[in-house]
């Protein structure tokens, strides 16, 4: 349980507010690199409580302010050239920092556009996702992590829109135990391609289908462990003699890292529009070999559709809520869409969650302990403290490890990483890293 006080410190993230200077220090997804139509690529969005566009001109991406400077109006219908956008209003031109380079409408000689600044931020591309930095100060190095060390072709990035505040969507995220109750399944065949399948694939230590797992043992002990980049979270599932055991990540401060099968990994992002609304963006990482892109966008878009990435089962249409389903097939009645299951439990506790009136317990501990650790960077970054997964301890990170794989109960404390190692070896990309 937190106090209105501390509920409000880490669930508002516009300008000004404490936590959003935090989460402005670190790299963020602004947009998919596909939503920037080729034909025009100008896109405007809203990040951390901001009216944003984002362009490609021709020196490069810009992210910078929506509202033209001189009397407001939207820049995402601006004329597309080569410096930069130039609003249809009155012809000013600004480049990719926001500067104001030309305002033709004011008398020849005039130096007033030199005074004239929107908000600006960089930007860079990697593996299908834009990343801006809207912090104070110069940009930190960019990340190592396995999604982005992945050559492109071994990836696949995509996103959805969630209506809640970003801590909430976080907090599913990192829950290991939900898995055995909202993505329950009550059979283990696979009737669909869906996103479902990961907990109905065979685990490769023979151990059966995860599905199986899931459900058979839905008690697992949760432990945390305080790491250079956040939070390493372990869920562990007793079995006799072995131990279902989950690695899962907490990236400091708003991506985990988890997986999603032997040889595949997701990153997912929990990106605040504002307070009440999120975008998760995820890259899919193969360890072995490149990515079927187009087998992977045609699976989602008819569960997630392009331009505006909201799920077709939503809140309006109760989630396709079935109570025949619920009684007999899925948990939730809400079909085999794990997002959809996730999307149904997060925005179900409303726009913000008020944690003033909850009651965790032992499994939510990973959530304790992030809280916690949010909490106390906010403070030291105003301290002027480095937070977790900055400083030098970014210049070493790579990974980080997640693995689902069954291991003895007396030795799964080093079996963990030998699982890993061997997935590495195998590896095009990933053998010479050493993870954390
Ligand atoms: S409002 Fe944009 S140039 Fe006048
Ligand atoms: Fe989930």
């Amino acid at each position: 349980m937190l106090s209105r006080a501390e509920n409000d410190l880490v669930t508002q993230t516009g300008p000004g507010t404490r936590c959003g200077a935090l989460m402005r220090r670190y790299w963020q997804p602004a947009a998919l690199a596909e939503e920037l139509d080729p034909r025009r690529p100008v896109k405007a969005l809203r990040l951390l409580g901001e009216d944003l566009v984002l362009f490609r001109g021709g020196r490069g991406l810009g992210l910078i302010g929506r509202h033209c400077a001189h009397r407001g109006t939207d820049l995402a219908f601006g004329r597309l050239e080569n410096e930069g956008l130039r609003c249809c209003y009155h012809g000013w031109l600004y480049d990719a920092t926001g500067q104001c380079l030309e305002q033709p409408a004011e008398p020849a000689g005039s130096s007033f556009h030199r005074k004239v600044r929107l908000a600006g931020y960089p930007c860079v591309e990697r593996n299908g996702i834009v990343f801006a930095y809207m912090g104070a100060g110069p940009p930190p190095p960019f990340p190592e992590f396995d999604c982005f060390a992945a050559p492109d072709a071994y990836t696949f990035a995509y996103k959805g829109h969630i209506d809640c505040n970003w801590l909430q969507l976080l907090e599913g995220g990192i829950d290991p135990c939900h898995v055995s109750f909202l993505h329950r399944f009550f059979e283990d065949g696979d009737p669909t391609e869906n996103y479902g399948r990961q907990f109905r694939d065979q685990m490769s230590d023979g151990a059966g289908p995860l599905t199986r797992i899931l459900r058979d043992f839905d008690c697992p002990t949760i432990d945390t462990e305080e790491t250079e980049y956040g939070l390493r979270i372990f869920a562990l599932r007793a079995m006799g003699a072995k131990t279902h055991v989950r690695v899962t990540n907490l990236v400091f401060p708003n991506l985990i890292v988890i997986p999603l099968s032997d040889d595949m990994i997701i990153s997912q992002w929990h990106v605040p529009i504002d307070d009440g609304r999120s975008w998760w963006y995820d890259i899919f990482s193969s360890y072995s070999r490149p990515m079927d892109k187009a087998a992977m966008r045609a699976q989602r878009t008819p569960l997630i559709a392009p331009p505006d990435y909201v799920p077709t089962k939503n809140r309006g249409n109760s989630y396709g809520y079935d109570p025949d389903e619920q009684r007999t097939r899925t948990y939730t009645g809400m079909g085999e869409d794990i997002n959809v299951h996730d999307a149904w439990a997060v925005e179900s506790a409303g726009p913000i969650q008020d944690r003033t009136t909850e009651h965790l317990g032992a499994s939510d501990k990973a959530i304790i302990a992030n809280r916690r650790l949010l909490i106390r960077a906010i403070g030291a970054l105003e301290s002027g403290a480095t937070p977790p997964a900055l400083g030098p301890a970014l210049q070493r990170l790579r990974g980080p490890v997640s693995v689902d794989m069954v291991g003895t109960s007396a030795g799964w404390r080093d079996e963990w990483r030998g699982h890993d190692e061997r997935r590495r070896a195998r590896s095009p990309w990933a053998a010479a890293l050493q993870p954390v």
